[in-house]
């Protein structure tokens, strides 16, 4: 028998309840992975509450880890039992001791990376990397605001956006993130509880603007946001931690100077197998080089799932977040 966290019904934290399961053999496309290290992701939230349509119910939630491959199916012939693999991917389920993972969503964690970090980094370290280089490129000398500087993608995409020679803003929440902000890449830090991010943008680039903002607060932020751009500037809303952004009227981004707007998730920049392992040896190498260093910073029993969505929720975590079956 094996043990996951069960979602019978949407709603609060509480609703996550640990099960046990008996795992069927892995199908000849599937490996069946046991588990050493889970990710926590906010995305894990909307499915539980309700932001994003479940698969089904009851489902277990969860969409990144790491762990050892226990078997393989007859056609994943690229894996074998003892690999160290780890995913950021549908179908949704890593909430788990073991599962069975479609083989074409794996990747074997580069030497060096251990388990808890491969768990931490393999969706917000891809999501950091996507941002950055496609959803819009980065150049050396770009302003950029980053919000959620301080949280689990924030502090993996301040450090990476800094070592590609950009000039980070980033917001948080209270004077501890700012410190931790600050200390992990981004050149000014606001507290946007308490300043006008809006005013302190234009202060901070000569009432230039700025080429792009990268926002995952959503509700809170977005309209805010746009005001912080220059003309032809883009925004990249990737998130809405803070409740869903209203329905928008397209004639505002002509209006704010011919604006971009790209509402991007990470599985559509991994969709296919080469750009997965690209992005995922782009993240592991950035790791391996010091370009990023991976802040882990809660730690919780998968049982205790509960706990740390609360803690998620509630803006008391920082950087990224592990669940340990
Ligand atoms: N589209 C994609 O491909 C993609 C992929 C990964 C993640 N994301 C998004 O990126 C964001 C960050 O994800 P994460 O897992 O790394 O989480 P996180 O940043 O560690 O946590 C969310 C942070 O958002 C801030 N926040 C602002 N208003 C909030 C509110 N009302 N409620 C809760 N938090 C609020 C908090 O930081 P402060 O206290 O500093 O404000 C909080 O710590 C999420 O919106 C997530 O959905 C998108």
């Amino acid at each position: 028998m094996s043990k996951r966290i069960v979602i019978h019904q949407i709603g609060a934290a509480e609703v996550m309840k640990w099960e046990s399961e008996r795992l069927a053999k892995p199908q000849p496309h599937e490996i069946q992975l046991r588990h050493t290290a889970i990710g926590l992701n906010f995305i894990d939230v909307y499915f539980r509450s309700g932001v994003y349509a479940a698969p089904q119910l009851p489902f277990t939630p969860g969409l990144e880890a790491a762990g050892i491959v226990q078997q393989v199916g007859s056609e994943a012939t690229d894996f074998r039992p003892g690999d160290r693999v780890a995913y950021a991917s549908p179908p949704i389920g890593a909430y788990c001791a073991a599962r069975n993972l479609p083989a074409a969503r794996a990747i074997k964690i580069a030497a060096g990376i251990d388990q808890r970090t491969a768990a931490a980094i393999m969706l917000k370290g891809m999501t950091a990397h996507y941002l950055l280089r496609s959803a819009y490129r980065v150049q050396a000398g770009d302003f950029i605001l980053f919000h959620a500087a301080a949280g689990g993608v924030g502090l993996i995409a301040c450090q990476w956006a800094k070592h590609l020679g950009v000039q980070v803003i980033g917001t948080v929440g209270s004077d501890e993130k700012a410190e931790l902000a600050r200390a992990n890449g981004c050149a000014h830090v606001i507290n946007y509880n308490r300043e006008n991010f809006v005013a302190r943008v234009a202060e901070i680039t000569d009432g230039k603007g700025l080429p792009v903002v990268y926002d995952s607060v959503g509700q809170a932020t977005f309209s805010a946001s746009l005001e912080c751009l220059s003309a032809r500037g883009t925004m990249v809303s990737f998130g809405q931690s803070s409740g869903k952004v209203a329905p928008l009227d397209i004639g505002l981004l002509s209006a704010k100077g011919a604006l971009y707007l790209t509402r991007p998730t990470l599985f559509h920049y991994t969709a296919q197998r080469d750009e997965l392992v690209y992005r995922a040896g782009e993240v592991f190498d950035a790791v391996l080089c010091g370009a990023i260093k991976i802040s882990i910073n809660q730690s919780y029993r998968l049982a205790d799932a509960a706990t740390a969505h609360q803690d998620l929720e509630n803006r008391r975590t920082t950087g990224s977040s592990v669940l340990i079956p």
